[in-house]
């Protein structure tokens, strides 16, 4: 150990850990990894859209001497994919109800692939067809509701001197990370399994694994393999590959890989709620807010999975970053017989984010003011209360970011093709770090730190990496903490045999709620090593500080820790021949608190902005008969390098006192802006208004030619 102070590494941007690997082609993702005498597995399949299973044939013809097959009937614990709610079996049982067109039904492995296709082909399942629901009109079975109130919106809009009504939908979303899901099960000794597999949350699994398979805490193993991006959509499916490969292991008595291809991930896995948000704003002629009415409602598809935790974010976003003296906001999820929907970047808060922002749009329009001066009136600052009743204390960015991005924009020059129109629209935004309301304070995320004899130290950490950071953020906030060099910190691998349950890698909660706890240990520890000598051992749990308070039953108090802000300005060109819209450049101010690593920072919005760009534009699943019809990545686009605006990040540093040396999590933020900044461009450049995302071609051609039927514009 060197004597002299090492050069901090919070702030620096470090090359990341596991980078070079990754570069050089060296990192083993799940597919990757070979096991010796593996099988591989195969999901099969409902092909309708809702019924009952009236019975399950194998083809007696065929030869089932090399072939493990799983029906309901083989799940040794209860058959239940262990989540929020109990309403997802593992497996369809016979007689069993089918709720959506990829609900699985049995499970095969076999020594090749080829045999896997075949066997498929040898079984004959037979239905009771029952009526679908598709629409949320049409939706009958309620996952949640919400109600958020603050003063009293008044049913009588005498006094106000303009309300201004609006409705806009949001569409579905594929999080399209980088590796399909999978996992590979190995059955133990002592009738332990462990899985190692492509996931956000290895205690998640955990416990979906010990329920279903009737498994005590040791004899449930789970291990995240490096993990090609996750985007919230390895946090929840990845449970059901897991119990899916285990049951498969275990009754073949050897190991076996489920891995998804690119079509059936498509086809099967979870997607970003779709919706519908409508609005109603009272302002006096000067601007002033008075009221908003906001209704929202959310399509979770055909079972609760996250649901209820994703448009509770929804929810609490809903009235956007303004202050406003009487707020109601009022939110379900319904039920509908698609694939179900869950967890994507942002969970919710993009939606009606998307609606509040378009919002202010509307109304600026209406008033005749400029858009930017109505948010200087209404954005929230130091002193002032979200919807919820928050009184915000701290680290509140919105008018630096605000300022930044302004600044940072250059003028726009029209375009010099002749059918293209040009245009610019801003966004202003906040996005709560960590997890809502008492979250935190229930997972009690834990976390331990080791000083071992060879005068390194192991952070040992349930939270992953899945691109954004962790394993490099967690050595730099360890290190700085320690006084040690960045090289004497190693982090202990993502199994559950080895590390405590540090929560979710989820909700922008990771660098911020367990990167502090990685700092706290870290500094404790370094107390102790003035008195003992390793090997020592620190661990560290949340614990929520009396001054934040929350209700869950009125939905009022401090729903987040802290919030990050970020304003996004887009420059669109808009093709009035064809509809298309380009958008060419993207401002993007953001206050992250503290920027630990600048470099992934600056990754982290741009990678999320483009995903916002892609939702806002070309990213449009269409539904039929329950399915997606482009489920194939020629036909779901998403924004390529060549369709990519040209992107700058400006990170603001606003620290908040119970971050990582200032730090705020910022993961989700950057998926809240970009989409109704676009539309407010496609404005800019054209005159019409979009109330409807993705603004693919069709939408616009059809709002240029004022054919489309918006339902909206009956403003009072
Ligand atoms: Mo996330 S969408 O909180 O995995």
């Amino acid at each position: 150990m060197s004597s002299t102070t090492p050069q901090p590494a919070v702030g620096r941007s470090v090359p990341r850990r596991e980078g070079a690997d990754k570069v050089a082609g060296r990192t083993r993702y799940t597919d990757d990894i070979a096991v010796q005498g593996a099988w591989y597995g195969k999901t099969v399949r409902s092909t309708l859209p809702k019924g009952r299973v009236r019975s399950i044939a194998l083809d007696p013809a065929f030869d089932w001497g090399r072939v493990v097959v799983v029906t309901a009937d083989d799940i040794p614990g209860e058959n239940v994919v262990h989540l929020i709610r109990d309403d997802q079996p593992v497996l369809a049982p016979n007689e069993g109800e089918i709720r959506h067109r990829e609900e699985p039904i049995l499970l095969l492995a076999a020594p090749d692939r080829a045999l896997l296709d075949d066997a498929a082909h040898h079984i004959r399942i037979e239905y009771e067809t029952a009526e679908p629901v598709y629409t949320l009109d049409q939706a009958t079975e309620v996952f949640s509701t919400i109600e958020i109130r603050k003063g009293e919106v008044p049913e009588d809009v005498e006094d106000v001197e303009a309300v201004v009504e609006r409705t806009f939908q949001v569409g579905l979303q594929e999080q399209l990370y980088i590796e399909p899901q999978g996992a590979i099960a190995i059955p133990e000794p002592d009738g332990a399994i462990k899985v190692i597999g492509s996931l956000q949350c290895p205690y998640y699994v955990h416990r979906a694994l010990k329920r279903a398979l009737n498994l005590t805490d040791e004899q449930a193993i789970v291990v995240q393999a490096e993990t090609g991006g996750g985007f919230g959509g390895k946090e929840e499916y990845p449970s059901i590959v897991a119990i899916h490969a285990a049951l498969l292991a275990r009754k073949a008595g050897r190991p076996v890989r489920l891995i998804y291809d690119r079509h059936e991930d498509l086809a099967a896995t979870t997607k970003r709620h779709p919706g519908v948000i409508r609005h109603r704003t009272g302002v006096k002629k000067d601007g002033t807010l008075l009221f908003q009415d906001i209704e929202i409602v959310l399509d979770g598809g055909a079972y609760c999975t996250l649901t209820p935790v994703v448009f509770s974010r929804a929810a609490i976003h809903a009235a956007g970053a303004y202050s406003c003296p009487n707020v109601r906001i009022q939110a379900r999820a319904a039920a509908t017989n698609t694939p179900p929907n869950g967890a994507f970047r942002g969970f919710g808060a993009p939606q009606s984010l998307f609606a509040a922002e378009l919002m202010v749009e509307h109304v600026a329009e209406r008033l005749g003011m400029s858009s930017v001066d109505l948010r200087r009136k209404w954005m929230l600052r130091v002193g002032d209360t979200t919807a919820t009743g928050q009184k915000l204390t701290e680290s509140v960015g919105s008018e630096l970011v605000l300022d930044a991005a302004l600044k940072a924009a250059s003028t726009v020059q029209p375009s010099n093709r002749p059918t293209v129109r040009r245009g610019r629209g801003l966004s202003l935004v906040f996005h709560g770090s960590g997890f809502t309301g008492s979250g935190e304070k229930k997972l009690q995320g834990t976390i331990a730190l080791e000083a071992l004899p060879d005068g390194t130290f192991r952070i040992l950490t349930a939270s992953t990496e899945i691109g954004q950071g962790t394993k490099t953020i967690f050595c730099q906030l360890a290190a700085d903490a320690l006084g040690v060099g960045l090289d004497q910190v190693v982090l202990a691998p993502q199994d559950t045999s080895l590390v405590p349950d540090s929560g979710p890698t989820v909700a922008s909660r990771t660098a911020m709620i367990v990167g502090r706890l990685v700092q706290d240990a870290a500094t404790a520890l370094k107390q102790r090593l003035k008195r003992e000598a390793p090997p020592l051992r620190v661990e560290k749990a949340y614990i929520q500080p009396d001054s934040v308070h929350w209700d869950e039953t009125t939905y009022r108090g401090d729903a987040y820790p802290v919030y990050a802000w970020a304003c996004t300005i887009v420059d669109v060109d808009v093709d009035t021949t064809t509809g298309e819209v380009h958008v060419t450049d993207l401002v993007t101010a953001v206050d992250c608190g503290k920027a630990l690593h600048p470099v992934m920072a600056e990754g982290q919005i741009e990678g999320g902005s483009l995903q916002a760009v892609g939702w806002a534009t070309i990213e449009e699943i269409k539904v039929k008969d329950g399915g997606y019809q482009n489920d194939r990545l020629a036909t779901y686009l998403i924004p390529t390098a060549l369709d990519a605006p040209r992107i700058r990040t400006i990170l603001v540093e606003n620290p908040y006192s119970r971050g990582p040396f200032g730090a705020k999590g910022i993961g989700e933020l950057p998926m809240d802006g970009p989409a109704p900044a676009i539309i407010a461009a496609i404005h800019d450049a054209t005159g019409v208004w979009l109330d409807e995302i993705p603004a693919t071609p069709e939408k616009v051609l059809a709002a240029l030619n004022g054919t489309r039927e918006t339902g909206n514009g009956k403003q009072s």
